[in-house]
């Protein structure tokens, strides 16, 4: 996701925590030098892919031909990419975050602010955990998150979109983020909800893959609509049942009905499922997603095993037809022509 704001907030020393195996990216621009770790990748140049960002202020790999800026330095080692920082953005796929917070754990200022564009989720023992809450845990600081329909390149091309931060306890800290991140063609609103932000942001990925299956498919608009609106639907009863403090007005921010709309269209959780369809289900997700991505991770097909294991453990399988039957259909124990028959008996009312 690459975001470019304005130098107006002198003095903000924003570090990056950027994964490059996940096409998002962010470069904030203030007065002060911005690092983005990245992870260390050899091109088939044989140059290193931080050398060529730092040279050529571009990524050649995953968003080439956008000028990233002077002052965003590529730094392959994490603690001195965090080092002195008060201001952290985590952007990697949301499978490497836990590990990437224990490598920093003693290693960010106890005063840093951190916020999360990672649409994910981890299950633990005792439930769901979202990333913004394993942040907190792990580094001791407060985490806001952003979401919204936001694809990557389209944002990098300056075209007009929205996002929406969700915050818990620290308003201010909230405030900050949305100063920084606003644009004139980069719209953020702020919202009270953490957890509602974070669970669209996450949810849509499973919505997005059956969107992309109906695709495959060739069943046509009404058909993709419906699944829309019935994973919007299981989007919000399984935020209201995880945490009932989620608010209804948060699935019409960006967050939420914006971006299961742009994912459902343009994402690559769609394009990935679209092919895994076309090929009825015989050339795997993983497969697909490294001939189709190119070293970007999906995130949908995980999330569904995730949310998953949160609907066995509660027995809410049935009120969930559309999350179940895209991991059955990932997973291989359901056919992937399931997504429209399981969604016919889906429940109708809001
Ligand atoms: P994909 O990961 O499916 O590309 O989703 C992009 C996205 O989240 C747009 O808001």
């Amino acid at each position: 996701m690459p975001l470019f704001l304005g130098g107006e907030q002198n003095h903000v020393k924003l570090n990056v925590i950027e994964n490059q195996m996940k096409q998002e990216k962010i470069a904030v621009i203030g007065s002060d030098e911005v690092r983005m770790w990245v992870y260390e990748e050899i091109l088939p140049s044989g140059e290193k892919l931080t050398d060529v960002i730092n040279n050529t202020h571009e990524n050649v790999k995953y968003l080439p031909n956008i000028n990233l800026g002077l002052n965003v330095v590529a730094d392959p080692e994490l603690h001195n990419a965090v080092k002195d920082a008060t201001m952290l953005i985590f952007v990697t796929p949301h499978q490497f975050v836990e590990g990437i917070c224990k490598r920093l754990q003693g290693n960010v200022r106890h005063d840093a602010k951190a916020i999360s564009l990672i649409k994910g989720m981890e299950v633990k023992k005792d439930g769901p955990c979202m990333i913004s809450s394993l942040i907190t845990e792990i580094l001791g600081i407060e985490c806001c998150v952003l979401m919204g329909a936001n694809i990557a390149n389209e944002i990098a091309l300056e075209k007009f979109s929205e996002a929406t931060i969700g915050y818990r306890d620290d308003k201010k800290a909230a405030e900050k983020w949305g100063e920084l991140f606003s644009k004139s063609y980069f719209h953020v609103n702020i919202v009270n909800d953490v957890e509602g932000v974070e669970l669209c942001g996450t949810l849509k990925n499973i919505v997005a893959i059956a969107a992309g299956l109906v695709d495959g498919l060739q069943m046509g608009n009404n058909t993709k609509a419906a699944i829309m609106r019935i994973g919007l639907r299981e989007m919000r009863v399984f935020s209201k049942l995880i945490f009932p403090s989620v608010r209804d007005s948060t699935f019409f921010e960006s967050c939420g009905v914006a971006d299961v709309i742009t994912t459902c269209l343009g994402g690559r959780n769609r394009k990935v499922a679209e092919a895994f369809a076309r090929h009825d289900g015989q050339r795997s997700f993983d497969e697909l997603e490294a001939e189709l991505l190119q070293g970007q991770k999906l995130q949908g097909v995980s999330t569904a095993a995730e949310i998953f294991e949160v609907l066995k453990a509660r027995k809410w399988e049935e009120q969930f037809p559309l999350f179940t039957t895209v991991h059955k259909i990932a997973t291989g124990i359901l056919p992937v022509n399931a997504v429209v028959k399981y969604s016919e008996h889906a429940p109708r009312m809001v």
